[in-house]
């Protein structure tokens, strides 16, 4: 009797306990920062994990501002980790295809790595062939960034910021930049981007994650099921500069307005695939018109992960992983293979300062760049 009077008691304590609503603290959001080791110059580097409280999870390093891991749930709720990447700073200081980076002071390329601005030509780093790729020898990708929590009771928050100096990888003008990463509790990933200079320059900033939706390291992206909200690209050269035309989709291996897998007509007998290897293009966003305004969708059926990419860019580079090749181990020994991973990366037409029919790229002085992208997950049922 004694023993079931004490556990009646105990039942009704712990029910209690259940029932009481949640000690309110305010927010789900949480922040968690942690060294995550030195620069070859011996600066430090920190791990800025951020979480909404819904099972997604990302983490930010202040080397390069890189997405290191972007953990979010399946359609039985299970968290995978959906970016390649390294489990250490190590993996990044040895060199990688700039994994979950930031990119500036310019994505994508810029033809023989000159342009010219107010009669002055400038002359940048030649990284890629005989172009200059995402901002040079040393873009903004391998820079270390100032971090602050700038979290609301809403949403944790991450500031970056950079100063590039005038003559930075040969572009004028000390660059101001601030890129923020906001985890919100929709499950969106929140990038914005804000520039300001001191003389005229270009810009053009976008970050470089690598998603494979089925978890990274399993597999190739070739089963995504992508959807780009554009009805023409920019063909490139064999350097993959655009030749400057504005080509349909229509009838192309190009063509996403209706859900395709990537791999569907990768292989296909296209000049443009062959010169890139695969998918390597710019999209011209459809009423891309400074708003934020939805870019395109991609579903993984196994997972039945979806994301959804928003921007207020006038274009996204569809890249397929076509340089992945094996050579690199990533996070819990996953060796990346050809396609193992595509980026979606919201910018300006490539080449732009090149390229005067191109909506311009040109900074100046008391003007504001201010861009945002939206990377928002969930999960759908299987068919
Ligand atoms: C470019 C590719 C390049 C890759 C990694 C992408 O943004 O379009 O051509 O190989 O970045 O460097």
């Amino acid at each position: 009797m004694r023993f079931r009077g004490f556990a009646l008691i105990g039942l009704s304590l712990a029910m209690l306990v259940s029932c009481a609503p949640k000690k309110e603290t305010g927010r789900t959001a949480t922040m968690k920062k942690q060294s995550f080791g030195k620069t070859a110059a011996g600066v430090d580097v920190d791990l800025y994990t951020l979480a909404n409280g819904n099972g997604v999870e990302v983490a930010i390093t202040t080397y390069g501002g890189i997405v290191v891991s972007l953990k979010t749930p399946d359609r039985a709720g299970l968290s995978s980790d959906i970016v390649l990447g390294f489990d250490s700073l190590d993996g990044y200081l040895k060199g990688h295809p700039y994994f979950g980076a930031l990119i500036g002071r310019y994505g994508n390329r810029i033809a023989k790595g000159r342009f010219t601005l107010n009669g002055v030509e400038y002359k940048l780093a030649v990284n890629n062939g005989e172009n200059h790729l995402h901002g040079g020898i040393q873009g903004f990708d391998k820079v270390v960034w100032k971090a602050r929590d700038v979290s609301t009771p809403e949403a944790a928050s991450l500031e970056l910021t950079y100063l590039s100096k005038d003559g930075e990888e040969g572009y004028p003008g000390n660059l101001s930049v601030t890129v923020t990463y906001t985890l919100t509790a929709k499950n969106e990933l929140k990038i914005d981007y804000l520039a300001t200079t001191d003389k005229d320059t270009v810009v053009n900033l976008t970050n470089h994650s690598y998603f494979n939706l089925a978890g990274q390291g399993q597999g190739d992206i070739l089963g995504h099921e992508v959807t780009i909200n554009a009805g023409r690209f920019l063909p490139v050269d064999a350097g993959l500069i655009p030749t400057g035309e504005r080509k349909a989709v229509g009838g192309t291996p190009f063509d996403f307005n209706r859900p395709m897998t990537i791999g569907a007509r990768i292989q296909q007998d296209d000049e443009q695939l062959k010169r890139g290897k695969g998918y390597d293009h710019c999209y011209i966003l459809n009423g891309s018109g400074g708003a934020l305004t939805p870019a395109a969708r991609v579903h993984e059926p196994k997972s039945g992960r979806v994301m959804e990419v928003l921007t207020t860019e006038p274009a996204l580079q569809l890249y397929t992983g076509n340089f992945l090749d094996g050579t690199l181990t990533g996070k819990g020994g996953k060796v990346y293979q050809f396609r193992y991973g595509f980026c979606m990366e919201t910018q300006h037409y490539p080449d732009s300062p090149n390229q005067p029919d191109f909506p311009s790229v040109v900074l100046k002085p008391g003007a504001k760049y201010q861009t945002t992208t939206v990377y928002r997950f969930s999960a759908e049922a299987a068919r």
